[in-house]
């Protein structure tokens, strides 16, 4: 079986961090080693007592001065609209009509479904994140696509066909059982299938009819294994609109509660607007609120409370929300997330920040097992950072004189530049990715 060690500075979470010196809440090694067999983490340390682990012939990848993390989490963004981000002047229901209804249409063609699901995957893997949860389009075949592209890498991914029979342009309606029947036969090919995990994701109540819903209660039923995901209370003319639809239920959340699709594999996006109440009983079901920064503020959607979601006893997450999200990357996702907080009077230290792209998104997703730390056991899902990858950067860290300190430049500085490399199940990825290039280049000459 194939042996790796890797060398650099490697920090690793076991818990939240409940304050800037809570250092009981994550491990750092100056000179660290994660040692790597089979794809699969077997010790993380100081280099000189992992290193004893390893066979005189282990292959050595060192990255000092680099830091080295688990792998990236990005819990909720859209594959289909990796080319319809930064798509000007509209708040959400318009900008859908516009442009991403617009868009989405283009994935009934396998080509160009598959071809953007190469370049979505690689677009994550360059800015570090190694799992992540996205909506595909309408049709199956989108979903296909992504899966496939996921296989390819040996990438943890979570996603699923999105519903929606109403509200939308004809090419991209479903019917209830269409959405059902297609779901059913997704899930049957997809989960369970290597590392692919299935979301049941009934876009919005927008866009999906009672008779929809009761056929996602059905799947969410059938399927307790699969994930659930779908938009809550983002915009306030979508919140209008969607409890006009819904006149019975008591508010917006209530809609997804009357169905039964509120649990705790369920990971719903933005919950910008909701009342104490929705919090609760989101906290009482243990579903997740998803804090889309970029994307809140891209489409002047609001700001995220997530000190009511602690209060309240929710959980919550962090994502791009690509396309409305307006970039990929994780690090500049949390510097937009500490300005939304920052706005509120709320502190996000730098540990609470790589902590929730890391271990908390794992939890999230329920996955810490395997992903989000890099205790013995878990998948080498793995980045390594460069502080100093731009020069202003480089300039900047030159006065700094801590961890913290530290992450928080890469943090407000940072982006897919600091990526120095990613290994998915213990493959180094850019390497890879570089080799294929150049065999590419060769070929052509
Ligand atoms: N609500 C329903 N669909 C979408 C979407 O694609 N993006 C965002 N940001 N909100 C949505
Ligand atoms: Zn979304």
């Amino acid at each position: 079986m194939s042996e790796l060690l890797i060398r650099g500075r490697v920090l690793t979470f076991v818990n939240e961090p409940q304050g800037i010196d809570d250092t009981a809440s994550y491990r750092y090694f100056e000179d660290g080693a994660v040692f790597v067999r089979g794809g699969k983490v077997v010790e993380t340390g100081n280099y000189a007592d992992v290193s004893k682990l390893a066979g005189a012939a282990v292959e050595v990848a060192d990255h000092r001065p680099n830091l080295i993390l688990p792998g990236l989490i990005d819990t909720h963004l859209h594959f289909p609209q990796t080319q319809a981000i930064a798509s000007y002047g509209a708040q959400l229901l318009e900008w859908l009509n516009t442009y991403i209804f617009v868009e989405e249409q283009k994935f009934a063609r396998p080509a160009h479904a598959a071809a953007v699901a190469d370049r979505f995957m690689d677009e994550l893997l360059s800015n570090g994140t190694t799992t992540a949860v996205a909506y595909c389009s309408v049709h199956p075949e989108s979903v296909d696509a992504y899966f496939s592209a996921a296989e390819a890498r040996g990438m943890r991914m979570i996603g699923g066909k999105v519903m929606m029979d109403r509200n939308a342009p004809d090419a991209l309606r479903d019917t209830p059982q269409q959405g059902y029947d297609e779901t059913k036969r997704l899930i049957e090919k997809w989960h369970g299938r290597g590392r692919a995990h299935y979301a049941i994701s009934p876009r919005f109540a927008i866009t999906s009819t009672p008779e929809q819903m009761e056929m996602s209660q059905a799947l969410v039923a059938e399927h307790p294994e699969c994930y659930v995901q779908t938009h809550l209370s983002e915009n306030r003319d979508e919140i209008a609109f969607a409890t006009s639809l819904y006149p019975d239920a008591k508010d917006y959340t209530d809609i997804y509660a009357r169905y039964g699709l509120l649990n705790d594999r369920m990971l719903l996006g933005h919950c910008i607007y909701l009342s104490d109440r929705e919090i609760s009983v989101l906290a009482e079901s243990g579903a997740v609120g998803v804090f889309c920064p970029t994307s809140n503020l891209f489409l002047g959607s609001g700001l995220f409370d997530r000190d009511r979601f602690d209060r309240l006893g929710a959980r919550w997450s962090v994502a791009t929300d690509v396309g409305g999200g307006t970039s990929f990357s994780m690090l500049e996702t949390m510097d937009e997330a500490y300005k939304v907080l920052h706005l509120q009077g709320q502190r996000l230290t730098p540990f609470a920040s790589f902590y929730r792209m890391t271990l908390g998104n794992a939890r999230a997703l329920g996955l810490h097992d395997h992903i989000g730390s890099l205790h013995a056991g878990a998948d080498a899902d793995i980045v390594v950072l460069d502080s100093g990858a731009k020069s202003a950067m480089e300039y900047r860290m030159r006065t700094a004189t801590s961890l913290a300190e530290e992450l928080f430049i890469l943090q407000t500085m940072g982006d897919d530049r600091c990526v120095a490399e990613v290994y998915v199940a213990g493959k180094a990825m850019k390497a890879r990715k570089a080799g294929a290039a150049e065999k590419r280049q060769l070929e052509t000459a």
